[in-house]
Parts: structure tokens; sequence; C-alpha cells
């Protein structure tokens, strides 16, 4: 933050004392109006191609499918779309192993219905952002083919491969996230590969600069096609320790796969990691990209890095932390906002991906869900930050893992079963209307459609107004509006409350509130207006009865109330 901006803000932070904690404080964040770049305020929409919608009925979505509902999505409030791997793939982890970083699946269309996405998004002012694997290729990427044809290949060491230890034995005891030893061994040149993911996935090695020049391209040739950035797949993993030392054991026992627990100290996180970053963001910034990451990091110090030192690398690495608050608790949330709110660069609010269960059922209490499912639209679309929404959430859709291990479609789903039943959960069809197959496909879907596509989709949510996905939309549409929200800071109050999540957005001389009843019980809080220098509270946007009278908020139970505050 520049000296300018610390001095606006000082004057806010002292106005609200009273309401005020020792971490909002401290925090040196203040709003900036002018000239914040184009990402800064836009809302994100996570949308997995397979599942989004199925333009040719092959049971599979697409990206015409997805052009097709480009108008849902300009009226519900998306401004950037960040579609999942549609590269050619063999599929193995649908998408995240790419054969081919320059060209589109067929079984998602070609590059003409890709140009043909990206006008149509331009003309509604949707910027497009691609899934860029950055760790690994699949193995049946042309590098890989070559570097695995003999060990003096061209493409040889763009990937890592080693000599066993002994016979039968890998390089060391590095294991992979998804099961069993992250080395796989080669029988025609008689080395071991390594792979952080599938052994189809094998690691690229960002060491050799030409494997840094070629991936550079890569984002070149996107950004040359109208791309407006890249969210960058798993980050953390695109370094190894050179002299491959054996992990530590973190604790004792097994995981899912029946592997040892290892603290991934040698293979993850590495500080070589950095350079690339800075790298990718230089290419960026000559396109007014964004980066996003996918950065599973331990606290913000961590994240902080990601943002680089000077905000030279990741423009908006993902607080996973913030996912991991994993009940409605005020206190948990407080806590980790006010230290992502300290953060070094612009936080990124995420409460649902294709990789972890949906945010609908991890709070969800069975009675209050959609309820439940509005308070966490209204908390991580009004915080300081920008949010990546996942599609489906905004209708209130519920994960639904499979039943049986033969259904399971997602390969870490059939290795793991039954401790570990897969991502299809997340990853079921999105939820148009109420037809067959809830409107994605007159095919077969590739994964069932849930059940609730019943009483949760769009057309129906549409035409109602106490719908999940109406809230969503006026609350959306408030945040857009909202300077407040918009470019406000952010100020817990009422900090004692284990009921209540309150805090303010203040923009110059406009406040808004936000109440959040966490809580299944009607609740009350003071906004003690008068010594705070407010003279009313208007509502804004809120859910049923919850509102406000004088200095009193009422919240019914897991009630909502985003208000004015006038002087
Ligand atoms: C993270 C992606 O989000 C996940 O879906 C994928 O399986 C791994 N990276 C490997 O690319």
């Amino acid at each position: 933050m520049n000296r300018t901006a610390l001095s606006m803000a000082i004057p806010l932070i002292l106005f609200c004392t009273s309401w005020l904690t020792a971490s909002a404080q401290t925090s040196t964040h203040a709003a900036d109006a002018e000239g914040h770049p184009w990402w800064q305020n836009a809302v994100f929409y996570e949308i997995y191609p397979r599942s989004f919608a199925d333009s040719n009925n092959d049971g599979v979505g697409d990206l015409n499918g997805i052009t097709s509902k480009l108008d849902y999505l300009k009226d519900l409030g998306v401004d950037a779309i960040w579609i999942s791997p549609c590269f050619p793939s063999p599929q193995v982890d649908f998408g995240y192993d790419v054969s081919d970083y320059e060209n589109i699946d067929p079984m998602y269309g070609n590059l003409a219905d890709f140009d043909n996405l990206a006008s149509e998004a331009k003309k509604r002012n949707i910027h497009i952002i691609l899934d860029f694997v950055v760790n690994h290729t699949s193995d049946q990427h042309k590098w890989f083919l070559d570097s695995k044809s003999s060990r003096t290949s061209a493409h040889r060491d763009w990937y890592i491969w080693r000599d066993g230890k002994g016979p039968g034995q890998p390089p060391n005891n590095w294991v992979s996230t998804f099961g069993g030893s992250a080395w796989k061994f080669d029988p025609t040149t008689g080395q071991y590969y390594y792979h952080y993911f599938y052994p189809e996935q094998p690691d690229l090695n960002w060491r050799n600069p030409a494997v840094k020049d070629a991936m550079f391209d890569v984002t070149r040739w996107w950004y040359n096609r109208g791309v407006a950035g890249f969210r960058l797949d798993a980050v953390d993993t695109l370094f190894e320790d050179p002299n491959l030392q054996d992990n530590p054991i973190a604790h004792p026992g097994k995981n899912a796969f029946g592997d040892p627990f290892e603290q991934n100290k040698y293979n993850t996180k590495l500080p070589e990691v950095h350079d690339i970053l800075r790298g990718l963001r230089q290419v960026a910034d000559e396109h007014d990209a964004v980066l996003i990451g996918e950065t599973w990091t331990a606290d913000v110090a961590e994240l902080n890095q990601y943002y680089g030192k000077g905000n030279n690398e990741l423009q908006l690495p993902m607080d996973f932390l913030f996912t991991m608050v994993n009940k409605l608790s005020p206190v948990e949330f407080r806590k980790q906002i006010a230290e992502v709110n300290g953060a070094s660069g612009w936080p990124t609010f995420v409460i649902s991906n294709h990789d972890i269960v949906r945010s609908y059922d991890r709070y969800g209490d069975g009675k209050h869900n959609d309820q439940i499912a509005k308070l966490m639209a209204a908390l991580y679309l009004t915080l300081r930050g920008t949010p990546i929404m996942y599609y489906g959430e905004e209708i209130g859709m519920k994960t639904t893992p499979p039943t049986r291990r033969e259904e399971v479609q997602d390969p870490i789903g059939r290795k793991g079963w039954p401790k570990e039943k897969g991502r299809d959960g997340e990853r079921t069809p999105m939820q148009w209307n109420s037809s067959e197959n809830a409107g994605f496909t007159t095919g077969k879907p590739w994964l069932p459609v849930p059940p609730t596509y019943k009483t949760h989709n769009v057309a129906d949510e549409s035409k109602d107004p106490d719908s999940v996905l109406e809230f969503y939309k006026q609350v959306l549409k408030l945040r857009h509006t909202n300077q407040a929200l918009l470019d406000g800071s952010y100020s817990a109050i009422n900090e004692n409350d284990t009921n209540v999540l309150s805090y303010l957005r203040i923009y110059k001389d406009q406040t808004v509130v936000v109440a959040l009843n966490m809580s299944g019980s009607p609740q009350k809080l003071n906004l003690d207006l008068k010594r705070n220098g407010f003279s009313s509270a208007t509502r804004l946007v809120a859910t049923g009865k919850s509102t406000a009278k004088g200095d009193e908020v009422s919240l019914e139970p897991f009630g909502v109330f985003i208000g004015q505050l006038a002087k």
C-alpha cells in the first residue's frame, strides 16, 4: 500500500473506534476508487465445462453450451468466467492432463467455437480466464512422448527422469497426492519419471529454460486470442529438490490410499516457484491480464509470498484457508477474514470449487440449507476482495457423491473407495430446469443429475423471489453498484458476538453494514448509531424478516441484513 492510501485510511479507522478491534485498527487498507485494474472489482465464475451445458447432446458439456448461457451469466452479475481445462486431453484427470496446450478438445468443440465464445463474451463485457496446467502435461503430450522415447531425445530433460535407488526401488520415498509412489518406471529407457499427480501426468522440469520458454509462449498464444488471464493449476508443486531428499513422515498412520502421511518438504513450495511466477506475471502485465493461483497456503505469510514482494507475482492467489473454516462460526470467520484482510495483496474469496465439497453441504444443517446458502453468498460477496463463484452455487446445488464404486468417474474415488469417494459429487451437471436431465443434455449425462434438480434449478428459481438464485442476483447487483462494497475498507464490529458476524465497509463518506446471523435462533445486533456518528440504518438487501429499527438490527435464524448507514 502506498503512503497516500495509508493516510486516507487513518481518519476512517479513527472514525468508528468504538466498534473496532485490534485487528481492524492495525489494518492499513483503504479504499481505492480510481485506477484499480479490471479484475479487482470483477466477479469471477468457475465453469467446469463437462458439466455446464451440452449443446450437442452427447452427455458432456461444451464451449457452445457455455456460449448459449452467456446471457444468463451476464444477468446473474458475472464479469469473468474461468473455464476449467478444455484443451485436448486423454481426460484421465478430466482435462488436467493436457496433451496440447494450443487447441480445444474435440469433445468441447474447436478453436472456431472458442473464438465465437470469446467474441460473444466480449460483447457482454465478460472476460475469459483459462486454466493453465503448469506443473505437468499428459503422458500423451508430444513433449513427453519424445522425452520417454530415448535417454538422448530432444525433450528428455523436459521432465524429471532419475535412476532408481536399486532394482525395483524408486529414487526416493515421495508419494503421489493421488496415491502410490510418485515415480513410475519406464522400461524403454530403464529410468523412473516423477509425477506428483497421476502417472499419466508427468511433472515438467521447470529448471530447464526450454520448458519455461515453451510454457510462457503458451500464455502469449492465448492472450493473443483474447484471453484475459489464467488460473494457474497446482503452482505449489512446480519445483522439486534436485537432490531428491526423502520427505519426512508427518505423522504415523496411512492415508485413504494406504500411503504414509508425508510432509511435502522437498517437493512443494520451493522458492524457485516465485521466479517463474514473476516471469509469468511480466507476460501477463503486457496483456493487462490476471493470474489467479491455486495456492494451498498454510497461513497468510505464505499467501503473501504468492503476491510477491512488490505485488509482482499473482494478483489473485486463492485463500483456501477461508474454505477451511468448516462451520458457521463468526469467531473463526472473523479471524480468517482479518488475517486475509491484512495480507499484502488484494484478497480472493472462494467457497466451493471442483475439488472440494460444495459449500451448500459444508455449511448446511439439513434444515435451513437455502437460508444458509444465502448467508454464505452475503458473506463472500460483500467482503473486501474478489469473489470466485463456482457454477451451481447460485442455485444451491448440493454435493451428490456416487453411492457405489462402480459409478465413480474420478480415478481417485475408484482408488480410495470408500474412504475417498473422489470429486464427482461436486461436478454434477448444472441444473437449468426441471425437465429430464435438468435441461443439461438430452443425451446420457456423463455424471447423474442429482434429484434436487426438481427443486433447485435456474428456471424455477428465476420465478421465485425468495430463491437462492434471486438472492445471489440481488447481492451481486448491489455489489456492482455500491462503492463501499467494491472499494471500501473492512472493519469488524461487535467482535465478541458468537452468533452474528458483522462488519462495516467504508468508502469515503459511505458506510455499509453487513450483519450475518450464523445461528439457528433469532438474534439482535445493536448498532449504537449515535455513538458511532450515524443517524439511521437503511436496508439495502436482507433476507425475509431481517430488518433494522432505530439502533437495532433484528435477524431471523441464519438471516442477513445489509444496510446503508446515514449520518
Ligand atoms: C488441481 C486441480 O484443481 C485438480 O482438479 C487436479 O486434479 C489437480 N490440480 C492436478 O492437475
